[in-house]
């Protein structure tokens, strides 16, 4: 009998573990320390598409054109995304973006760029490219469910809006005016999330084989112990 099944891919340096969810549930900085542990390449999707917003805005195109920007336009822009060792390096103009990319002006448009079907038509195949060998660690929204189906693991992390909404003052905030930032803050997270769940192309989703890990009561040190511990148990991988 002829088994029509396509093989699984093989890939020659290792696995794929995606890990999606919501802003502020931790899954860049949890993704980076996973993939540092494994000896793995770290990618981080959202920073693609806040590199993409900032080269938009550099190169002062009107807001009003974005969306009818083709695939062949964002190929013109200035900007070169490219994997040197484990790290993948943006740069606009040859200078690295990596600090501007988190402006809050790029913060502002990103979800509006990401919800753009040619601008995610145009990072598809780039990130796809990042896991052609494997040994990846990507995070985002869709890695699990849109752009690496077949990744071997596949997390969701999630946490309480208000755990997110601290998570994220800390990043740039003194301590002690949190709690005056912290229903601003828990606004702009729930809109952004809306916007990500609710838009028509690659929605915000769990992915149906993915494991859902809710980091609300969770240290930073658990949530990578708890990732890592997940990855060993699927795949015999790491210590
Ligand atoms: O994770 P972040 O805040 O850097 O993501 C920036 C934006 O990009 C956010 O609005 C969600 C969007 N995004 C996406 O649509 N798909 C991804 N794979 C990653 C991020």
């Amino acid at each position: 009998m002829i088994d029509l099944k396509l093989p699984k891919p093989t890939r020659l340096e290792g696995i794929i573990v995606t890990i999606d969810g919501p802003a502020g549930s931790g899954k860049t900085s949890t993704a980076r320390e996973v993939a540092g542990a494994l000896d793995y390449r770290h990618l981080d999707s959202g920073s693609l598409y806040r590199a993409a917003t900032f080269s938009l805005l550099r190169e002062s195109i009107n807001v009003k054109e974005w969306e009818h920007l083709t695939v062949s336009d964002l190929d013109l822009l200035n900007l070169q995304i490219l994997p040197m060792d484990d790290k993948i390096i943006m740069s606009w103009d040859q200078k690295n973006i990596s600090s501007e990319i988190r402006s809050a002006e790029v913060t502002e448009k990103v979800s509006y760029v990401a919800s753009l079907p040619q601008v995610r038509k145009w990072l598809f195949e780039t990130q796809q490219n990042l896991g052609l060998n494997g040994r990846l660690v990507a995070d985002g929204r869709d890695m699990g469910e849109v752009v690496f189906p077949e990744a071997e693991v596949k997390i969701f992390l999630t946490a309480s809006l208000e755990v997110r909404a601290r998570r994220r003052l800390l990043e740039y905030i003194d301590p002690k005016s949190h709690d005056e930032m912290l229903d601003d803050e828990m606004k702009r997270i729930n809109k952004r999330d809306l916007a990500d769940q609710n838009r028509q192309h690659s929605p915000l989703v769990q992915a149906q084989d993915a494991i859902q890990v809710d980091t609300t009561k969770l240290t930073f040190h658990q949530q990578v112990k708890t990732l890592l511990g997940i990855i060993k148990d699927l795949t015999g991988i790491g210590s």
